[in-house]
């Protein structure tokens, strides 16, 4: 795969990364939206997986786990701590273009403090990448990291309604909408994330009246 600009800056930083993900643990990060995750066993996407925490513990809770990671260093530390369980894959959004030939596709789609690291153009390509990826009512959780840059440098400003409107744009309806979350890291006061899940519509079929 091509250098992805939104890697950087975590390669070097991969020892206190690894350490920083293993500080906060899945079922308190994912609090709000828990809920939302299938309880059946399921096909499911961690995009943007890092070092494979939320990969790994959505496998131990019995989904058939596909994980998308672009820093190939964190890749490297995935597998060796999560091992081949899980499906990881070296790719970055907008595209996925390795998931292109998913007919089957994902219940269940996580895209967790990844957003802010591509544009606004690619982020509405992502959007229809995700929501085509999405069986009929699966659904996509995100977060939205607001605040200076942390060890990923390449950032860009988002907005919780902004990705809304985006998203039913591709048939994505919003389920929750949480501004304005406090970070689960100490010392993280100047960073705040909104929590988004969004799930697959059919597209609206052409009214017997029209
Ligand atoms: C803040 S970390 C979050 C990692 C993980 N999701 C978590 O919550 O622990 C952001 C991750 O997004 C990845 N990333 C950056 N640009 C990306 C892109 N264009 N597509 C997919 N992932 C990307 C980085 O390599 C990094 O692993």
């Amino acid at each position: 795969m091509l250098w992805v600009k939104g890697t950087e800056g975590y390669a070097a930083a991969t020892e206190r990364f690894v350490v920083a993900t293993h500080g906060i643990a899945f079922q308190d990060l994912h609090q709000s939206i828990l809920q939302f995750i299938p309880t059946d066993p399921s096909h499911v996407l961690d995009v943007g997986s890092g070092i494979g925490r939320d990969a790994a513990a959505l496998a131990e809770i019995g989904h058939t786990v596909v994980a998308v990671e672009p820093t190939r260093e964190f890749l490297s530390v995935a597998q060796s701590l999560y091992g081949t369980s899980i499906e990881w894959i070296d790719d970055s959004l907008p595209l996925l273009q390795s998931l292109e030939d998913r007919k089957e596709g994902f219940d269940f789609v996580l895209a967790s403090a990844v957003w802010h690291h591509i544009d606004q153009d690619e982020r509405r390509i992502a959007l229809t990448c995700i929501a085509d990826l999405l069986r009929p009512t699966g659904i996509f959780a995100l977060s939205l990291r607001h605040g200076p840059a942390g060890v990923g440098t390449h950032i860009f400003p988002t907005d919780g309604q902004e990705t809304v409107q985006e998203a039913e744009r591709v048939n994505l309806k919003p389920l929750l909408v949480l501004e304005n979350q406090p970070s689960l890291v100490k010392g993280k006061k100047n960073v705040t994330w909104t929590r988004i899940v969004l799930q697959k519509v059919s597209e609206s079929l052409p009214s017997d009246e029209a």
